[in-house]
């Protein structure tokens, strides 16, 4: 049990975090977008009877039109488990939205943000990490041909400016960690640093700042290593007011 929470927290994370996996994964799709997938073709009637009851030919299901026999997870999977209703079809909208109604379990993601996109492709690593593929299904993802669709090569250049930007999001992270924050009505507002705040790990403290981004208007409060000579270029970064220089704490006083 705490095996699969453990996959499922990951999976939550990994709208902050780039997985190396994902990434080799990626590199390993680059210009692979055209040829031909391995394996069985399978149609949406076909992969129907694949459901897991009485009579059926097995249990599988379909991600981004990549068909996994999923018996292995027959307790999540089969009739009356929790996760039955993914099976015999392509519900990859529904790894996301958690919208686990008849109308949800399609296979439309033609309105996904980046980052929804990332995460999908999440799901599909760790079901070709897990489980058995068996195939790809004819419909949204491939051509009766067994090529990428158009949809795919659109899902799949978004993913790449997704893990883009995060992996980029994650360096900024990696310079300008996070502060705690508190805040009480009889004491006011406070931000400190400390060597996990912004949970990056890290063998520095650093001192609280206001971090502005241009453009949002968004300020957020970061902590910075004061020796490093980057920030003293940065033209975003501001002290709080009346806090000493190199306190590691500061009240928040308004102007
Ligand atoms: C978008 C929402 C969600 C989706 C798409 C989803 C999907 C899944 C899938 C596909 C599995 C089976 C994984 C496998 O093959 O091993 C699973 C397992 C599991 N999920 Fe979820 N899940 C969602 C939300 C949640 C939430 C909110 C919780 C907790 C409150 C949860 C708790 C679990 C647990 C405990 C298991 C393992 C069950 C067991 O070992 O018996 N899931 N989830």
């Amino acid at each position: 049990m705490l095996k699969y929470i453990v996959v499922f927290v990951s999976m939550a994370l990994a709208a902050w975090t780039v997985p190396e996996w994902l990434e080799s994964w990626l590199l390993q799709r680059e210009g692979s977008a055209s040829a031909p997938p391995p394996g069985t073709l399978l149609t949406s009637k076909e992969l129907s009877s694949y459901s897991g009851g009485e009579g059926s030919k097995g249990l599988y299901l379909a991600i981004l039109g990549q068909v996994f026999d999923v018996e292995k997870g027959r307790k999540h999977y089969g009739p009356g488990g929790s996760y039955h209703f993914f099976t015999g079809k392509d519900a990859s909208r529904a790894f996301i939205t958690g919208e686990f109604t008849e109308a949800g379990l399609s296979s439309d993601v033609s309105d996904f943000s980046e980052s929804q996109i990332v995460a999908l492709y999440d799901w599909l690593s760790f079901y070709q990490r897990d489980y058995t593929p068996k195939g790809k299904l004819i419909g949204h993802f491939y051509t009766e041909n067994g090529e990428p669709t158009e949809a795919l090569r659109n899902l799949e250049a978004f993913l790449s400016e997704g893990l883009r930007k995060k992996a980029q999001a994650q360096s900024e992270m990696q310079l300008y960690p996070s502060c705690n924050t508190e805040w009480s009505e009889a004491s006011g507002g406070r931000v400190w640093c400390s060597s996990m705040s912004g949970g990056i790990q890290r063998d520095w403290i650093g001192v609280p700042r206001m971090l502005f981004s241009p453009g949002s208007g968004h300020t957020r409060c970061v902590c910075i290593h004061l020796t490093d000579p980057v920030h003293s270029e940065n033209q975003n970064l501001r002290e709080y007011k009346d806090c000493p220089h190199q306190a590691e704490s500061c009240k928040i006083i308004k102007d």
